[in-house]
Protein backbone atom coordinates (compact mmCIF):
# COMPACT_ATOMS: atom_id res chain seq x y z
CA UNK A 1 0.00 0.00 0.00
CA UNK A 2 1.56 3.03 -1.54
CA UNK A 3 0.12 5.59 1.29
CA UNK A 4 1.48 3.60 4.28
CA UNK A 5 5.23 2.71 2.78
CA UNK A 6 5.39 6.44 1.94
CA UNK A 7 4.59 7.17 5.53
CA UNK A 8 7.27 4.27 6.79
CA UNK A 9 9.67 5.88 4.98
CA UNK A 10 8.97 9.74 6.21
CA UNK A 11 8.38 8.85 9.79
CA UNK A 12 9.88 5.22 10.35
CA UNK A 13 13.02 5.33 12.04
CA UNK A 14 15.44 2.35 11.35
CA UNK A 15 16.78 0.75 14.30
CA UNK A 16 19.69 -1.71 14.32
CA UNK A 17 19.41 -4.91 11.55
CA UNK A 18 15.60 -5.78 12.52
CA UNK A 19 13.46 -3.11 14.53
CA UNK A 20 11.63 -0.10 13.38
CA UNK A 21 10.26 2.66 15.00
CA UNK A 22 6.65 4.17 14.04
CA UNK A 23 5.72 5.78 16.81
CA UNK A 24 4.75 8.76 15.40
CA UNK A 25 1.60 7.24 13.74
CA UNK A 26 1.06 3.43 14.81
CA UNK A 27 2.88 2.53 18.35
CA UNK A 28 2.76 5.58 20.40
CA UNK A 29 1.16 8.38 18.60
CA UNK A 30 -1.62 7.39 16.30
CA UNK A 31 -2.74 9.42 12.66
CA UNK A 32 -6.95 8.34 12.67
CA UNK A 33 -6.85 9.05 9.29
CA UNK A 34 -4.56 6.69 8.18
CA UNK A 35 -6.09 4.01 10.17
CA UNK A 36 -9.24 4.78 8.50
CA UNK A 37 -7.40 4.26 5.33
CA UNK A 38 -5.78 0.69 6.73
CA UNK A 39 -9.43 -0.23 8.09
CA UNK A 40 -10.56 0.74 4.54
CA UNK A 41 -8.42 -1.45 2.81
CA UNK A 42 -8.16 -4.78 5.09
CA UNK A 43 -12.22 -4.38 3.93
CA UNK A 44 -11.79 -5.04 0.32
CA UNK A 45 -9.25 -7.32 0.77
CA UNK A 46 -11.56 -10.01 3.14
CA UNK A 47 -15.01 -8.31 1.86
CA UNK A 48 -16.29 -11.74 0.53
CA UNK A 49 -15.48 -13.44 3.83
CA UNK A 50 -18.64 -12.52 5.62
CA UNK A 51 -16.56 -12.09 8.75
CA UNK A 52 -18.18 -11.41 11.61
CA UNK A 53 -15.61 -10.48 14.79
CA UNK A 54 -12.54 -8.23 14.08
CA UNK A 55 -9.56 -10.24 16.97
CA UNK A 56 -6.60 -8.57 18.34
CA UNK A 57 -3.88 -8.11 20.93
CA UNK A 58 -3.78 -5.10 23.30
CA UNK A 59 -1.88 -2.84 22.95
CA UNK A 60 -0.75 -1.58 19.61
CA UNK A 61 -2.92 -3.94 17.27
CA UNK A 62 -5.96 -2.18 18.91
CA UNK A 63 -5.86 1.07 16.76
CA UNK A 64 -6.03 -0.32 13.20
CA UNK A 65 -8.25 -3.59 14.50
CA UNK A 66 -10.80 -1.00 15.58
CA UNK A 67 -10.65 0.88 12.18
CA UNK A 68 -11.44 -2.45 10.43
CA UNK A 69 -13.99 -3.28 12.42
CA UNK A 70 -15.28 0.45 11.68
CA UNK A 71 -15.39 -1.14 7.70
CA UNK A 72 -16.63 -4.06 8.83
CA UNK A 73 -19.59 -3.26 10.77
CA UNK A 74 -18.35 -5.85 13.05
CA UNK A 75 -16.84 -6.04 16.99
CA UNK A 76 -13.40 -5.55 17.59
CA UNK A 77 -11.98 -8.40 20.53
CA UNK A 78 -8.33 -8.10 21.81
CA UNK A 79 -7.11 -10.14 23.30
CA UNK A 80 -5.66 -9.38 27.04
CA UNK A 81 -1.91 -9.63 28.19
CA UNK A 82 -2.77 -8.46 31.95
CA UNK A 83 -4.56 -10.08 34.34
CA UNK A 84 -7.74 -7.66 34.77
CA UNK A 85 -9.87 -6.86 37.69
CA UNK A 86 -12.83 -7.32 35.87
CA UNK A 87 -11.53 -10.21 33.15
CA UNK A 88 -13.05 -13.13 35.69
CA UNK A 89 -15.35 -14.91 33.05
CA UNK A 90 -14.30 -18.01 31.56
CA UNK A 91 -11.54 -17.56 29.64
CA UNK A 92 -9.55 -18.91 26.66
CA UNK A 93 -5.59 -18.34 26.84
CA UNK A 94 -2.20 -18.65 24.54
CA UNK A 95 1.02 -18.78 25.70
CA UNK A 96 2.75 -16.18 23.79
CA UNK A 97 6.75 -16.64 23.28
CA UNK A 98 8.75 -13.40 22.09
CA UNK A 99 11.88 -13.99 20.37
CA UNK A 100 12.76 -10.33 21.17
CA UNK A 101 12.09 -10.21 24.62
CA UNK A 102 13.03 -13.78 25.42
CA UNK A 103 10.04 -14.08 27.38
CA UNK A 104 6.53 -15.84 27.51
CA UNK A 105 3.01 -14.12 28.18
CA UNK A 106 -0.32 -15.65 28.80
CA UNK A 107 -2.93 -14.09 26.64
CA UNK A 108 -6.33 -14.08 27.20
CA UNK A 109 -10.16 -13.18 26.04
CA UNK A 110 -13.48 -14.12 27.79
CA UNK A 111 -15.05 -17.03 25.69
CA UNK A 112 -18.52 -14.89 25.32
CA UNK A 113 -16.76 -12.93 22.72
CA UNK A 114 -15.94 -15.41 20.92
CA UNK A 115 -18.58 -18.58 19.42
CA UNK A 116 -18.27 -21.63 17.47
CA UNK A 117 -20.68 -19.25 14.47
CA UNK A 118 -17.76 -16.51 14.49
CA UNK A 119 -15.72 -15.93 10.96
CA UNK A 120 -12.39 -14.37 12.31
CA UNK A 121 -10.29 -11.84 10.85
CA UNK A 122 -6.90 -11.74 12.97
CA UNK A 123 -5.33 -8.02 12.53
CA UNK A 124 -2.26 -6.69 13.89
CA UNK A 125 0.30 -4.04 13.83
CA UNK A 126 3.56 -6.23 13.23
CA UNK A 127 4.22 -9.93 12.21
CA UNK A 128 7.97 -10.14 13.41
CA UNK A 129 8.22 -13.68 14.50
CA UNK A 130 4.58 -14.39 14.33
CA UNK A 131 3.95 -15.77 17.84
CA UNK A 132 1.32 -13.49 18.83
CA UNK A 133 -0.47 -14.13 15.69
CA UNK A 134 0.05 -17.96 16.40
CA UNK A 135 -1.36 -17.78 20.10
CA UNK A 136 -4.46 -15.85 18.96
CA UNK A 137 -5.26 -18.45 15.82
CA UNK A 138 -5.02 -21.19 18.72
CA UNK A 139 -7.90 -19.28 20.98
CA UNK A 140 -9.73 -19.12 17.30
CA UNK A 141 -9.41 -23.10 16.76
CA UNK A 142 -10.32 -23.23 21.24
CA UNK A 143 -13.46 -21.68 20.50
CA UNK A 144 -14.28 -23.78 16.82
CA UNK A 145 -14.57 -20.70 15.19
CA UNK A 146 -13.34 -20.02 11.44
CA UNK A 147 -10.26 -18.03 10.82
CA UNK A 148 -10.83 -15.82 7.42
CA UNK A 149 -7.16 -14.60 7.70
CA UNK A 150 -4.65 -12.43 9.02
CA UNK A 151 -3.97 -8.52 8.03
CA UNK A 152 -1.26 -7.23 9.27
CA UNK A 153 0.05 -3.06 9.18
CA UNK A 154 3.61 -3.77 8.51
CA UNK A 155 5.37 -7.37 7.61
CA UNK A 156 8.97 -8.24 8.09
CA UNK A 157 9.59 -10.40 5.61
CA UNK A 158 12.88 -11.27 6.66
CA UNK A 159 11.58 -12.74 10.17
CA UNK A 160 9.51 -16.15 10.13
CA UNK A 161 6.15 -15.31 11.20
CA UNK A 162 4.82 -14.88 7.27
CA UNK A 163 6.37 -17.79 6.52
CA UNK A 164 4.81 -19.97 9.03
CA UNK A 165 1.34 -18.46 8.65
CA UNK A 166 2.07 -19.42 4.29
CA UNK A 167 3.10 -23.11 5.73
CA UNK A 168 -0.34 -23.19 7.11
CA UNK A 169 -2.06 -22.09 3.71
CA UNK A 170 -3.44 -19.28 6.01
CA UNK A 171 -4.79 -15.81 4.23
CA UNK A 172 -2.26 -13.26 5.27
CA UNK A 173 -3.23 -9.35 3.80
CA UNK A 174 0.24 -7.34 4.55
CA UNK A 175 -0.19 -3.68 3.39
CA UNK A 176 3.76 -2.43 3.86
CA UNK A 177 6.32 -6.13 3.75
CA UNK A 178 9.83 -5.12 4.45
CA UNK A 179 12.57 -7.37 2.84
CA UNK A 180 15.81 -6.07 4.87
CA UNK A 181 16.99 -3.06 6.49
CA UNK A 182 20.11 -2.43 4.94
CA UNK A 183 22.24 0.66 6.18
CA UNK A 184 19.46 2.27 8.42
CA UNK A 185 16.89 2.22 4.80
CA UNK A 186 14.05 0.14 4.23
CA UNK A 187 13.92 -1.87 1.26
CA UNK A 188 10.15 -3.14 0.75
CA UNK A 189 9.11 -6.37 -1.23
CA UNK A 190 7.83 -5.74 -4.68
CA UNK A 191 3.94 -5.41 -4.71
CA UNK A 192 2.41 -8.19 -6.78
P1 LIG B 1 5.92 -11.87 17.24
O1 LIG B 1 4.57 -11.89 17.88
O2 LIG B 1 5.82 -11.57 15.76
O3 LIG B 1 6.69 -13.14 17.50
O4 LIG B 1 6.65 -10.63 17.86
P2 LIG B 1 7.99 -10.44 18.71
O5 LIG B 1 7.94 -11.28 19.94
O6 LIG B 1 9.14 -10.55 17.79
O7 LIG B 1 7.76 -8.91 19.12
C1 LIG B 1 7.41 -8.47 20.41
C2 LIG B 1 6.73 -7.12 20.36
O8 LIG B 1 7.45 -6.22 19.51
C3 LIG B 1 5.32 -7.12 19.81
O9 LIG B 1 4.63 -6.06 20.42
C4 LIG B 1 5.53 -6.79 18.33
O10 LIG B 1 4.37 -6.24 17.74
C5 LIG B 1 6.64 -5.78 18.43
N1 LIG B 1 7.51 -5.68 17.26
C6 LIG B 1 8.15 -6.67 16.60
N2 LIG B 1 8.95 -6.13 15.66
C7 LIG B 1 8.79 -4.79 15.72
C8 LIG B 1 9.36 -3.70 14.98
O11 LIG B 1 10.20 -3.83 14.09
N3 LIG B 1 8.95 -2.47 15.35
C9 LIG B 1 8.04 -2.23 16.34
N4 LIG B 1 7.70 -0.97 16.60
N5 LIG B 1 7.49 -3.24 17.06
C10 LIG B 1 7.88 -4.50 16.73
P3 LIG B 1 4.07 -6.22 21.88
O12 LIG B 1 5.13 -6.56 22.86
O13 LIG B 1 2.96 -7.19 21.79
O14 LIG B 1 3.66 -4.80 22.30
P4 LIG B 1 2.43 -3.82 22.09
O15 LIG B 1 1.45 -4.41 21.13
O16 LIG B 1 1.85 -3.66 23.45
O17 LIG B 1 3.05 -2.60 21.56
NA1 LIG C 1 3.94 -3.59 19.39
NA1 LIG D 1 1.21 -5.96 18.34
Amino acid sequence: MKLLEDRIKKDGQVLGAEVLKVDNFLNHQIDPDLMTALGQEFYQQFADAKITKILTVESSGIAPALATGMAFHVPVVFARKHKSLTLKDDLYTAEVYSFTKKTSNQIAIAQKFLQADDTVLIIDDFLANGQAVEGLIDIIGQANATLAGVGIVIEKSFQKGRKLLDERQIKTVSLARIKAFVDGQIEFEEED
